[in-house]
């Protein structure tokens, strides 16, 4: 049945008359049947109201649950933690400091939650310590946090961001300089990972890191800082500038002080 049918039936045009529908999942509905001058039907109604707004619905979901796999997709996870999760960290694997490893797990979900309003603050986390201790595996589940609640995200280690940048410059990529600077300064969450692995960057190297959090830093867009090197070299690697900036807005710095005891069983 064409819309103008419609249309002009809505308006009075058209005769109508009901008959009584049944629809197997919702039971009794009216069918609104539309008359020709002859009395004929020219056309009908013939939807349960439930059945479609339940098929509305169901679309919805289906579209929310595409956007977010999109998203998801574009934040590029490593494969290795993708299933990361705040319920899958397991404070008991710090041994004697399960209490402390608790706390920290709380605090970066808490953090995490709090994400759609930070981006009106730009506050930032630092996740420090020694390898092994689930830094990148919280930091991840932050992301899928903010994923879940709407936002765009990135996850990038300073290495790759450096080469994915410095990869659009000697080679015919297909990404300009700006495009690929943007993957990294324009969704709402950067989780920036193994910060000061290599001992120690070059300027240009550090000028490019500096940049990207600067321009993040002046749009309000939060970052989480991941790195197993202590405050000290941080604050040497960073800069101080760059620190402070993180601190600013209430930005923390949370220490992960322990070793996963089942690591180490499994190593010796
Ligand atoms: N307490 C924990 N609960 C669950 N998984 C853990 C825990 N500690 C470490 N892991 C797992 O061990 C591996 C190493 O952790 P990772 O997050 O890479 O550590 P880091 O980034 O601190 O070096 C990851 O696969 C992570 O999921
Ligand atoms: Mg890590
Ligand atoms: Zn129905």
């Amino acid at each position: 049945m064409t819309g103008s049918t419609i249309l002009a039936a809505l308006r009075g045009e058209i005769d109508q008359t009901t008959v009584p529908g049944h629809c197997a999942v919702h039971g009794e509905f009216v069918i609104r049947q539309f008359l020709g001058s002859d009395g004929s039907v020219v056309g009908e109604l013939a939807r349960c109201a439930q059945c479609a707004e339940d098929a509305r619905v169901a679309d919805e979901k289906s579209r929310q649950a595409e956007d977010r796999r999109k998203r998801f997709a574009d934040a590029d996870v490593p494969l290795r933690f993708r299933a990361c999760t705040f319920s899958s960290f397991d404070p008991a694997r710090a041994g004697d400091q399960a209490p402390m490893a608790a706390t920290v797990c709380d605090e970066v979900r808490s953090y995490a939650r709090g994400l759609p309003g930070h981006l009106k603050t730009g506050r930032s986390i630092a996740l420090i310590g020694s390898t092994g201790t689930a830094k990148t595996h919280l930091a991840v589940a932050a992301l899928k946090l903010a994923i879940l609640q709407g936002l765009t995200a990135r996850y990038a280690t300073v290495g790759d961001m450096i080469a994915t940048i410095r990869g659009t410059w000697d080679r015919d990529g297909d990404l300009t300089e700006a495009q690929a600077r943007a993957l990294f300064q324009t969704p709402d969450l950067l989780v920036l990972d193994e910060i000061g692995a290599e001992q120690k960057g070059s300027d240009h190297e550090l000028g490019l890191l500096a940049g990207i959090i600067d321009h993040r830093y002046r749009n309000l867009r939060p970052t989480i800082f991941v790195s197993n090197v202590g405050l000290p070299e941080l604050r040497k690697y960073l800069g101080e500038r760059v620190l402070s900036r993180l601190m600013d807005n209430g930005g923390r710095v949370l220490t992960f002080r322990w070793q996963d005891h089942r690591a180490n069983g499994a190593r010796r």
